[in-house]
């Protein structure tokens, strides 16, 4: 990634962040060659049959669909634009059926020298990995079980697993998903499950943590980065991140490795989905397994209501918009726990100002 001078300024700087076009009800706000990154973009047809494109495009404070009309083509370099492309936008902000968007008139690919790349991609987590990556090894030097331990080991003094393991998302767009999201989802889950193992003595500490940092490592197959952008690759497709994780586990194998381990380790990646529709060939069966696939699931799901209270906006009674994998309609009670707050007060201080003045009038 390349940084800018500090006497240089970049040439484009941002004026419109998405969060606040998230927001707005002034619809007349002005984008002109504003900085994003595409992250997504798809040819679509209305049903008229004019040809347009859709797109998502990215700031560091959140996603916007976009659009490109038929009749905007030729001033937005349709046949040169990529995912993860940096750009400057034209166009405007407007509605349909409730959902927002910007119209795009003009677009241009420009070059990651021009802008400053902090204000396009989330850099405080970026900033933070080196410190996540010292928690990680810390916690591997934790682990009692020299076997394991050692593959672990090995597996991260690969310079490539290691660099996929802190960089990779743990999802194209469901929870974590952004640079360092799976090591962000690993000690997650290892903080939650240290204060479960408290509470269940008969489970093996090494197996559920070395469990936890191994269930995901095939997602560093799975899927590739660029900037905000993330993909997931052929193999990840055709093999998935459980066979892919168990693939790569098995070639950093210490020699004399011990088999009952080797079971009990494989089992716990293998079944942490907990259920066969959800993509695991085996329920879980080990103390450990249950605690790895439990922990897993909290922190999948809560990060999402998580996402969705800090980055949509409610409607008039308090509730996002339907969410297809949390498969209900999140309410932002936090929001409205505020708003009864501010209403009693205001009430309160009514209250007391009626009180003086029939007090006046006596
Ligand atoms: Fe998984
Ligand atoms: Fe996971």
């Amino acid at each position: 990634m390349n940084q800018q001078p500090l006497d240089t300024k970049p040439l484009y700087q941002k004026t419109v962040w998405v969060q606040d076009l998230l927001k707005t009800t002034d619809f007349t706000v002005d984008i002109s060659s504003e900085p994003f990154i595409i992250e997504n973009i798809r040819q679509h047809k209305t049903t008229e049959g004019s040809p347009f494109i859709r797109l998502e495009i990215t700031d560091k404070t959140g996603k916007i669909p976009a659009r490109i009309w038929n009749e905007d083509f030729p001033s937005c370099n349709i046949h040169e634009i990529k995912e993860g492309d940096i750009v400057l936008i034209w166009g405007n902000l407007t509605q349909f059926r409730e959902r927002r968007y910007i119209r795009v008139t003009k677009l241009k690919i420009i070059a990651e020298d021009n802008v400053n790349i902090g204000e396009l991609t989330n850099t405080a987590l970026q900033a933070d990995l080196d410190t996540l990556w010292t928690k990680l090894t810390q916690i591997i030097a934790s682990i009692k079980n020299p076997y394991i331990r050692q593959l672990l080991n090995n597996l991260f003094s690969d310079p490539k697993i290691a660099n996929a393991f802190k960089t990779t998302a743990a999802a194209e767009m469901v929870h974590h998903d952004y640079i360092g999201g799976l090591l962000d989802h690993t000690l997650e889950m290892i903080d939650i499950a240290e204060v479960i193992l408290k509470h269940y003595p008969q489970a093996d500490r090494d197996i559920v943590v070395a469990g936890i940092i191994l269930h995901d490592i095939g997602k560093i197959l799975e899927y590739e980065t660029k900037r905000t952008v993330v993909k997931r690759t052929k193999q990840g497709y055709l093999l998935g991140h459980i066979y892919l994780g168990l693939e790569l586990i098995n070639k950093y194998l210490p020699a004399g490795f011990p088999e009952e381990y080797k079971l009990q380790l494989f089992h716990v990646v293998l079944a942490h989905h907990g259920e066969l529709e959800y993509g695991s060939p085996v329920r879980p069966a080990t103390i450990e397994a249950i605690i790895v696939s439990a922990v897993d699931d909290i922190s999948s799901k809560v990060k999402q209501f998580q996402k969705e209270l800090q980055t949509k906006q409610p409607d008039s009674q308090g509730f996002g918009e339907y969410h297809k994998f949390i498969r209900t309609r999140v309410y932002f009670s936090h929001l409205a726990r505020q708003k009864h707050k501010e209403n009693s007060q205001d009430t309160a201080s009514s209250n007391t100002i009626e009180l003086t003045l029939n007090a006046e009038s006596d």
